[in-house]
């Protein structure tokens, strides 16, 4: 079959990158986690003494780090010139200043070429997840998926993956994450117009993947 590829975006917490990997396993695709690219500069930037508050200094920062990754969505990777940033990009201080720093064009642009060139890559077809890859990074997408779920339930599944944290500060954050990302001027967390909207609160990861499986087929 033809290479395909497929957009998944969405809040956080809707399921998004459980969703691509397996959906990816199954059909012998590649995986892109777009998250984990603007997680990685970010932890770039923290650990060079880059004011993220700055957004003059983050443009101007943007260039420097050299950011590889892995696509097998079985054991996805990143690298941060050379160093394996799979396990720091995941703390709470990332976590908490990756909106500022993905928000600032300069970064923006990198990192959707980056993207582009990862995706025009892959020779079997790639699951690229994030939050403006049907919008913006890939507009012309064999499928576009966009997760929702309610805050709740994302919530609940987010505070289980940080095993027993506190789930109201976790809603608290996330949504102040997700307001964040969909506020911002270049390239917002939006949903595409020709996106199929599946709505996870009340479903299975087992349901969701079977889900978006069957839209794909569709698609070959
Ligand atoms: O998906 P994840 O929660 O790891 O994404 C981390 C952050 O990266 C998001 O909160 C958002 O600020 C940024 N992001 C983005 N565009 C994407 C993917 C992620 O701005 N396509």
């Amino acid at each position: 079959p033809a290479a395909v590829i497929v957009a998944i975006d969405g809040p956080s917490g809707t399921g998004k990158s459980s969703t691509s990997k397996a959906v990816a396993a199954k059909l012998g695709l590649s995986y892109l986690d777009t998250g984990a690219q603007y997680r990685a500069i970010t932890w770039w930037m923290l650990n060079n003494g880059i004011d993220v508050a700055d957004p003059v200094a983050i443009a101007d920062a943007a260039g420097k780090p050299v950011i590889v990754s892995g696509t097998d969505p079985s054991a996805p990777t990143i690298t941060v010139d050379g160093i394996d940033a799979s396990g720091p990009i995941r703390t709470q201080e990332v976590t908490s200043k990756v909106s500022a720093v993905s928000a600032v064009p300069e970064v923006r642009t990198l990192i959707t070429e980056l993207q582009r060139s990862i995706a025009k890559g892959a020779a079997l077809g790639i699951v690229v997840e994030g939050r403006d890859i049907g919008t913006t990074v890939l507009p012309d997408a064999d499928l576009k998926i966009f997760l929702t779920a309610s805050p709740e339930a994302r919530a609940a599944r987010r505070s289980g993956e940080l095993k027993g944290a506190d789930v109201s500060a976790t809603r608290e954050a996330l949504l102040k994450r997700d307001a964040a990302d969909s506020s911002r001027k270049t390239s917002p967390l939006a949903k595409a117009d020709d996106a199929v909207e599946v709505d996870t609160s009340d479903l299975t990861l087992d349901q969701v993947i079977e889900c978006v499986v069957t839209l794909v087929e569709g698609k070959r």
